[in-house]
């Protein structure tokens, strides 16, 4: 019970000191219910579009990493593949189709549709909603780790499978730039800030 308590404490610790490299500094008491902490990891969150020349812990990789196998999937499925691009060798064949902002650490989501549950009353098949799952979890659990990163999608999915060729049996759907951020240029961009409000996104029905 009372050890059950104490860690309650460390993890605030924890997260507050992850939230440091963004902008938001809050007390963890905006929230009422459920937990602010991981509410405060979603804020904390941004598209980072410059990276410093510092490598990625393997601990922290592999949490990541961890977090990307616990995700879901349509029928528990499974369809999405993580390719780690860390070594100077692969990330220079990586750089040379795409900059990725200078990240020092790629992770390159596939997945494959022949894997996939397909949906049998309209036919659509549910891979790469299962991929963006598992970026999101990624994602976020970098931000929970203090790491800076960015989703991109804005590449040539045909020239990574020419300069990755491990990549070729599957549809390359996303990657996620992993690092910790410049300086000056890796803070938030304007489009941070940017979001629709409730009333235009949800309606109550
Ligand atoms: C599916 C997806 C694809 C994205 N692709 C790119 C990209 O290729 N290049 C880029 O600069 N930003 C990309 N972004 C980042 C968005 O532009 C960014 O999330 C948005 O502007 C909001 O900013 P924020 O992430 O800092 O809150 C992508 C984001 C998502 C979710």
């Amino acid at each position: 019970m009372i050890k059950k308590f104490l860690s309650r404490f460390s993890t605030i610790g924890k997260i507050t000191n992850r939230a440091n490299f963004s902008d938001v500094h809050q007390k963890i008491t905006k929230y009422h219910f459920g937990s602010d902490a991981f509410m405060q990891i979603l804020e904390s969150r941004y598209s980072c579009h410059a990276f410093g020349n510092f490598p990625v812990p393997e601990s922290k990789l592999n949490m990541i990493l961890e977090a990307g196998r616990l995700a879901p999937s349509a029928k528990n499925l499974q369809p999405t593949r993580i390719w780690v691009v860390q070594s100077e060798e692969a990330l220079a064949r990586l750089r040379s189709v795409h900059p990725c902002y200078g990240a020092p650490m790629v992770l390159i989501v596939g997945c494959r549709n022949e894997e996939a549950w397909i949906r049998e009353s309209d036919g659509v098949n549910a891979a790469k909603t299962d991929a963006a799952i598992v970026l999101t979890h990624l994602m976020l659990t970098a931000t929970d780790a203090g790491l800076a990163n960015m989703w991109i999608w804005d590449f040539n999915p045909s020239k990574i499978r020419e300069v990755l060729p491990e990549t070729r049996e599957h549809g390359v759907y996303a990657l996620l730039a992993i690092g910790y951020p410049a300086d000056g240029e890796g803070r938030p961009t304007e489009l941070h800030s940017v979001r629709k409000p409730l009333e235009q996104i949800v309606t109550m029905l």
